[in-house]
């Protein structure tokens, strides 16, 4: 290959690779789309779930102990909601305790889990894998699969 051939080729590599790095860089990714759920009582809610241990027997994004279902959309998912998860904190089953959290409590955990299910979704039951490896997820079906 003559010289310039080569040169031609790595002036076209290294300008390439600074394109290409300036996109990576550049383009902004919506880490946190809940961020506006984030709230002086969702906070609180975090920290109640922290400190109950609530991950023990619960999942957050696919995440924690398995006795009990993964809550990340438990806000959104049909025929659930707020009075739904307030119902179970109420009186506890006979799997899951009850652990004698104050009306105000219960508030503060639903503004958490209302601020995780903006978040994302789990268990991702329906996802595409793009060209590029990328996967988008398509969120639930009004069944909740
Ligand atoms: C000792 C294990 C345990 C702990 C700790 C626990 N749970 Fe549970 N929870 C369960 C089980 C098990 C279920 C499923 C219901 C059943 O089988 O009785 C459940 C059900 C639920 C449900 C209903 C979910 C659904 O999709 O139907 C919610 C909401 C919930 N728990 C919230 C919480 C929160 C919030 C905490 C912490 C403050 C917590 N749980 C702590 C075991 C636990």
């Amino acid at each position: 290959m003559r010289l310039n051939t080569k040169r031609f080729i790595s002036a076209i590599l290294i300008t390439s690779f600074f394109i290409y790095s300036i996109v990576i860089y550049t383009t902004g990714t919506a880490v946190d789309k809940g961020k506006d759920y984030i709230t002086e009582q969702s906070k609180k809610g975090r920290q109640l779930f922290q400190n109950k241990n609530c991950i023990a027997c619960h999942q957050i994004y696919g995440l924690g102990g398995f006795m009990g279902p993964d809550l990340t959309n438990v806000i959104s998912s049909p025929g659930k909601g707020a009075i739904y998860v307030k119902a179970f904190l109420q009186n506890g089953t006979l799997r899951m305790p009850n652990l004698n959290l104050t009306e105000e409590e219960k508030d503060e955990i639903v503004a958490f889990l209302t601020y995780t299910d903006k978040t994302g979704v789990s268990p991702v039951k329906k996802f595409k894998i793009n060209y590029d490896g990328t996967v988008n997820w398509k969120g639930r079906d009004e069944k909740g699969n």
